[in-house]
């Protein structure tokens, strides 16, 4: 897809330019040092071309969009007794809100909040000790993206440590509700391993492909089914509902794809049936979302029909 590749490359042309970019976060040394001129999308289609754009190659900290990864391998661990500990719904609030718990007797309303993250992250560890659930995480993005070189940022890893407090606040007021078994430390020491996973749009765009294709990371022979096709389902319509926390109306209604976004400035786009979209600028909005980021999926799908809404047979096929 020759087209595809123009695409991508007017779309990074456009963003070069943006003077608004949003504000990168800086609650964490690590994060604050990144340059807010950077820019990079990957996209990976069902045919399995690779299509990039920019800084593309570069690895970023893919914060919240680890929650995506977390869930598919605590529902692989549990099944549907996950939703016993976790709700559905979008929140409406901030990601690293508290508000809610109170009223909802310490259940967080779905997994991409940080509550529901680290109730996630608690559940994987019903089954591993912290390293090995680290491990279990680091292997599983490595295979779906098919790298073995994606690491871990032990120093952002550390930065969050240091900084979480609400997030610890979080984890105690769940523990209180007799929703978080383990020890407080250990889930919220892996949770923020689990967001200082590293990886480039490249990387992020290989791993979700089993969310484009049906549960699966290929077509080609070789590939292999990582959760089945209505897991993959369901996850992609919690990516449309939660994946932007209060802005998800928004992004549902500007780029119509599921998606999953992180502080770092990454989201995770998936059009089922057609291709997995990788996306980085580290300016973020008002909600915490990539602000060129989601801009840059709004004009990929304008440009392409990608949008789950539109009519199928229409300019995307
Ligand atoms: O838990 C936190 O505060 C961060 N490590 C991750 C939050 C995040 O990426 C929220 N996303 N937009």
């Amino acid at each position: 897809m020759d087209n595809l590749d123009h695409i991508l490359a007017g779309i990074a042309a456009e963003m070069r330019g943006m003077e608004n970019r949003g504000k990168v976060a800086d609650y964490i040394q690590p994060l604050a040092a990144v340059s807010p001129h950077k820019f990079g999308m990957a996209v990976v289609t069902a045919g399995g071309s690779v299509h990039l754009a920019g800084d593309a190659e570069e690895a970023f900290s893919i914060q919240s969009i680890s929650k995506v990864f977390a869930l598919t391998l605590a529902i692989g661990a549990v099944g549907d007794q996950l939703w016993r500990r976790v709700g559905r719904e979008p929140s409406g609030s901030a990601f690293n809100s508290i508000v809610q718990l109170e009223s909802e007797h310490g259940i967080p309303r779905n997994p991409f909040i940080n509550a529901g993250a680290i109730v996630v992250t608690d559940v994987l560890l019903g089954h591993h000790q912290p390293r090995e659930a680290i491990g279990q995480m680091l292997r599983f993005v490595r295979e779906l993206a098919g790298d073995d070189t994606i690491t871990v940022d032990e120093a952002v890893a550390r930065a969050e440590q240091d900084t979480g407090f609400r997030n610890k606040a979080l984890a105690n007021y769940m523990r209180a509700f007799g929703n978080i078994h383990g020890d407080v430390e250990q889930v919220l020491g892996t949770y923020f391993h689990f967001c200082a996973l590293a990886m480039s749009c490249r990387q992020l765009a290989l791993a979700g492909r089993y969310l484009m294709d049906g549960g699966r990371t290929t077509r080609e022979k070789g590939g292999h089914r990582v959760i089945t096709d209505r897991r993959a389902r369901r996850i992609n319509a919690l990516m449309m509902s939660c994946g932007h926390y209060d802005n998800s109306g928004d992004f549902a209604y500007r780029i119509g794809l599921p998606g999953k976004s992180g502080v770092g400035g990454g989201i995770l786009a998936v059009a089922p049936g057609i291709a997995s979209i990788a996306v980085w600028s580290p300016g973020l909005n008002a909600s915490g979302n990539s602000q060129l980021g989601q801009l840059a999926l709004e004009r990929l799908v304008q440009h392409t029909g990608w949008s789950v809404f539109e009519p199928r047979g229409g300019a995307g096929g």
